[in-house]
């Protein structure tokens, strides 16, 4: 897709600088971490144009256009190589520089987005990696190396981010791996209103996804949970959110029309390549990861993105304080 805004070079290293005086590891003490975010918001060594941009990015929000691209962004110089066995220990031990994650912990903070992570996800790591693990190779996860179907992170999950942001550490130049969005309102478009108020009403269940199932063997299927939830906002991952067994017939209709919508609605599709930032609404849409063309499968397999998860706004945050792990505000536990 055409970025938004692409850095320039001298633009991308001034960031660097600024984001390299960050030595604090949010994977050891993210409270020191955050506090450094918040200084760096307050003070005056973030160069205005920066501000700018993260605003306008507000206001387009504001107005409904909820998917960017940002091209050349700061990452850290050196990507270390993970070991995909355990890529999170790896990125622990390795990486020990912080550009990347100063970078999206300060886009978050500048758009008012506070960041929500899973206790059970990265060690409630605010910022996690798209990465294959080896022991998922070919499951229903998005630790797998292979495509995922639309859907939403987290479908099965009470607390689910509003927003998902990626940032390209290390994008295999050969291989063409696509993220694809679709919007919920497109979705919507192509249904009548008495689908869209039966796809409204809780007769769908969502299984959960293997990585989920692993940490938590007990847990096979979310609540009852309605597919639409409002405006643009639905709740559906493909092949797994399915009608209840008491749904009536109607259930069942409005959900084929709601995967034709999918397959009608226009695509948002982009390629991310090394420091480009891809942010996109978790909830007003599906996402998707689809293998186009592979060359080299070692190397695809090492692809690399930083990401986290974000919320709407500090009041949506608090909204699910219940959630929250050992008293960190954000860190969602399973349930
Ligand atoms: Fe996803």
């Amino acid at each position: 897709m055409k970025p938004f805004y692409v850095f320039s070079d001298t633009e991308r290293d001034t960031l660097c600088s600024v984001f390299s005086e960050n030595k604090l590891s949010p994977y050891e003490n993210y409270g020191a971490f955050s506090n450094f975010i918040e200084d760096l918001a307050s003070g005056n060594r973030l160069p205005s144009s920066f501000r700018d941009l993260c605003e306008s990015i507000y206001l387009d929000r504001q107005n409904g256009k909820l998917v960017h691209l940002l091209g050349n962004s700061p990452v850290d110089e050196i990507i270390p190589t993970l070991d995909h066995d355990d890529p999170v220990a790896d990125k622990y031990r390795l990486k020990t520089t912080f550009v990347g994650e100063t970078f999206l912990g300060i886009f978050a903070y500048l758009l008012r987005t506070p960041l929500m992570s899973y206790k059970t996800r990265n060690n409630g790591d605010f910022f996690t990696d798209v990465v294959s693990i080896n022991r998922f190779r070919g499951m229903r996860t998005g630790f797998t190396d292979g495509d995922l179907i639309y859907h939403n992170d987290r479908t099965s999950h009470p607390v689910r981010a509003d927003f998902i942001t990626l940032l390209g550490m290390r994008c295999p130049k050969s291989d063409l791996v696509y993220t694809s969005f679709v919007d919920g309102a497109d979705i919507l478009g192509y249904l009548s209103d008495d689908e869209i108020n039966i796809l409204s009403q809780p007769w769908y269940h969502t299984v959960v996804d293997d990585l989920t199932r692993e940490t938590n063997q007990d847990w096979h299927l979310s609540e009852a949970h309605p597919i639409v939830l409002g405006d643009r906002t639905i709740r559906f991952q493909d092949t797994l959110t399915k009608p209840l067994p008491t749904a009536p017939t109607e259930a069942y209709t409005a959900l084929l029309e709601f995967k034709d919508g999918i397959v009608k609605s226009p695509k948002t599709r982009h390629c991310l390549r090394n420091g480009d930032l891809f942010v996109f609404p978790n909830q007003q849409g599906l996402h998707n990861r689809e293998r186009i063309e592979i060359n080299d499968s070692d190397e695809a397999s090492r692809r690399w993105l930083l990401k986290t998860y974000s919320l709407k706004d500090a009041a949506t945050r608090d909204s699910y304080a219940k959630y929250w792990a050992d008293g960190v505000v954000g860190c969602a536990l399973d349930f």
